[in-house]
């Protein structure tokens, strides 16, 4: 099956509005390309769970700080069309800088709390960049159903806090996180790893799970599990690490008590690639003997 391909919006509006979908979902997966298996999964989900499923290609300028890595993030098109074409894609939409921002400084989406902390502390305007073209995308595609990987964990909590807030139309659904087999989350960043790096970055799921395993064991201090991370990442002499945190699942906040459910995340550097990463975690139901 070919995957028809559009450059912009209004074109993709035609198809949409004259293919016959009939009363399946239309299911959009939101991406920056470069596409491996863990936007692969979402597809698979979206595909299974929707008559339609397009899928967006746009390496979002607004969402990179002034020192990212914009210039250098990888573009593929005619792989991508490929890995969406075997993986029975309708239709992808990749839209050019001016298609979506064609006049300099666009209308902003105001993020809430979710957006403070974490990634937010170090990515100024990053989750609002995000915000902003994903509800474009929305707006054009207007999906029954989008479809956004755990790995994100933020980026899921700020989305759908706006489609709560601003009673959008459309269902967010969300993936697991796909590792390679040494447990590392996969990323399109992966690929600026020397072959030294990519084996210690392993050592950042290490970590997460060192924590979760505690917080299992009975652990209610969040700072045991977070010090036990610590320890773990900061035995890695490369590991510069930008924080490990544990949240409540929902609004992204520190907890002062692991009382119910939380996530354990961390982002850490490892030469000038930017990893991030985090774990569900359900609390023991018998309370651990503080240790000091
Ligand atoms: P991108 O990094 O391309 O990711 C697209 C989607 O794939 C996101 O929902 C992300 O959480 C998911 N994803 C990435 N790695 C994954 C993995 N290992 N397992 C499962 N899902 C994974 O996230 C973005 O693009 C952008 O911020 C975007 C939402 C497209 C807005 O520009």
């Amino acid at each position: 099956m070919t995957v028809a391909a559009f450059r912009n919006a209004r074109a993709l509006r035609t198809y949409l509005d004259s293919a016959p979908f009939g009363d399946k979902p239309l299911g959009l997966v939101p991406t920056m390309g470069a596409l491996h298996e863990g936007h692969g999964s979402l597809i698979q989900l979206a595909r299974e769970e929707c008559g339609t499923v397009i899928v967006s290609l746009f390496v979002n300028s607004l969402q990179f700080g002034p020192t990212e890595d914009l210039k250098n993030y990888p573009r593929r098109f005619d792989a991508d069309l490929l890995f969406c074409e075997r993986r029975g894609v309708d239709a992808l939409f990749a839209p050019s800088e001016e298609e979506m921002y064609p006049s300099g400084t666009p209308a902003l989406v105001a993020v809430g709390l979710e957006a403070e902390g974490l990634c937010g502390a170090s990515r100024p305007g990053h989750f609002q960049g995000v915000a902003t073209t994903v509800l474009k995308l929305f707006n054009i595609v207007r999906p029954d159903r989008a479809y956004f990987g755990e790995k994100d964990m933020q980026q899921l909590a700020v989305i759908s806090r706006m489609a709560r807030d601003m009673n959008l139309s459309v269902d967010i659904v969300t993936g697991p996180t796909q590792r390679n087999p040494d447990g590392m989350a996969i990323s399109s960043r992966n690929e600026y790893l020397s072959t030294e790096e990519r084996q210690i970055a392993a050592v950042l799921y290490r970590a997460l799970r060192v924590a979760r395993q505690r917080i299992g064991d009975g652990d209610r201090d969040p700072l045991l599990p977070k010090n036990a991370a610590l320890k773990v990442l900061e035995f890695e002499p490369l590991v510069r690490v930008e924080y490990v945190e544990i949240v409540n699942p929902e609004d992204m906040q520190a907890v002062n008590e692991i009382a119910g459910p939380v996530r354990v995340a961390a982002a850490i550097w490892i030469g000038d690639t930017r990893l991030i990463d985090n774990v569900l975690c359900e609390p023991s139901n018998k309370p651990r003997r503080r240790r000091k």
